[in-house]
């Protein structure tokens, strides 16, 4: 008998193809089909990261088109996929043209809800820490509610706020009607570093810049004075979290995706340096003015609604998942040995 089918939009970007390698590593009969218009995306997301989880060869199929342009409907109809997972989108959080970030991120996803809903496939979406915005949990530094998000500091957030809204309304309306949520599952990314996380240049994680500028034989350069602090989750989690929400018998809704942990960027510049085994001090300069007032400062999921809704609790501390990440960065750069294009914070 022929394997599942899973759509993974967004698949041929950084977490994206991570997916795809981890769902035919998992179930190497499985036919994997990518939505991906390429805009940041690429085909070699998709080879290394199947080369990366030794699957073999990427043998599914690849739709090089927006998720606005597919007939979502006709689509899962055609495939009866056994899950979506809907990940495409604007994830340059410095596009401020705010038509074109609803019209990418926000206007695709009703369709999309609709087709699942009718056609009763389990939709899995990445929504983002970015919905928060800076909520006062921030300034005690504690841990973010999932009921603390809704006010975004930047239109890419408000773009995937919506998304969450648009989950919100449908998920009310079932219950006004007494009728069953649907399988949709929300998960809120927070930082997300890791493997196959280059291509996004100057949008790549703090661990990657750090870590390159160090292996460039620079200091590590950080806003003053290293103390902002994100929670930093390892893109092996995240796939983990994000495959197992489209199971059977997890509860329908948003959800943080993080390690539950705040990484200080000073706690990071020092994990890499620990894991190169150098001895170098960090380098502090001003953040913009312009950016202090949008800037998060301080991020970190509170994980307690995922481990009861989705039975998931992440399996690496940030601190592990850095070493672990710096370690391959390092062999990968001996084993390329080619400049790294890293950029400065
Ligand atoms: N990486 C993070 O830390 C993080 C944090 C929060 C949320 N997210 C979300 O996770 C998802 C994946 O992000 P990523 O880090 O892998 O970024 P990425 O830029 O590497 O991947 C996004 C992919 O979506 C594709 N894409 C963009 N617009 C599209 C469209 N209209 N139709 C089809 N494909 C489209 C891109 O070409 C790319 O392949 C995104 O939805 C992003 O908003 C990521």
């Amino acid at each position: 008998m022929a394997g599942p089918t899973y759509i993974v939009t967004g698949g041929a970007g950084f977490i994206g193809a991570n997916l795809v390698a981890e769902l035919l590593r998992r179930e190497p009969d499985a036919h994997v089909v990518v939505v991906d218009n390429f805009r940041t995306g690429s085909y070699a997301n998709l080879v290394e990261a199947c080369d990366r989880a030794e699957v073999g060869a990427f043998r599914g199929s690849v739709q090089p088109d927006s998720v606005a342009d597919l007939s979502w409907q006709p689509a899962l109809v055609a495939l009866a996929p056994k899950a979506v997972f809907h990940l495409g989108a604007i994830t340059d959080t410095l596009v401020f043209d705010e038509k074109e970030m609803l019209a990418e991120n926000t206007e695709p996803f009703a369709d999309i809800v609709d087709a699942c809903v009718e056609t009763g496939t389990p939709l899995v979406y990445a929504s983002s820490a970015a919905t928060y915005g800076s909520p006062s949990q921030g300034d005690a530094r504690e841990p973010f509610p999932e009921s603390a998000a809704g006010k975004p500091n930047n239109v890419y957030g408000f773009s995937k706020w919506l998304m969450d809204a648009e989950v919100f309304r449908l998920f009310d309306q079932c219950d006004a009607a007494g009728e069953p949520r649907p399988h949709i599952v929300g998960l809120r990314y927070f930082n997300v570093f890791g493997p196959g996380e280059a291509r996004k240049g100057t949008m790549a994680s703090m661990v990657w810049h750090l870590t390159n500028q160090l292996l460039d034989g620079k200091r590590p350069r950080l806003f003053e004075f290293g103390e902002h602090a994100r929670d930093q989750v390892y893109v092996k989690d995240i796939v983990s979290q994000t495959i197992g929400s489209a199971s059977e018998g997890v509860t329908p809704g948003v959800y943080n995706a993080g390690s539950g942990v705040a990484t200080s960027f000073n706690d990071i510049a020092h994990a890499a340096i620990a894991a190169l085994g150098l001895d170098v001090e960090v380098e502090y300069f001003r953040m913009p003015d312009e950016m202090v007032p949008t800037y998060q400062h301080y991020t970190c999921a509170d994980m307690s609604a995922a481990r009861d809704g989705l039975g998931f609790s992440p399996g690496w501390t940030p601190a592990d998942g850095i070493a672990d990440y710096v370690g391959w960065i390092r062999d990968e750069r001996a084993r390329a040995s080619v400049p790294s294009g890293a950029t400065s914070a």
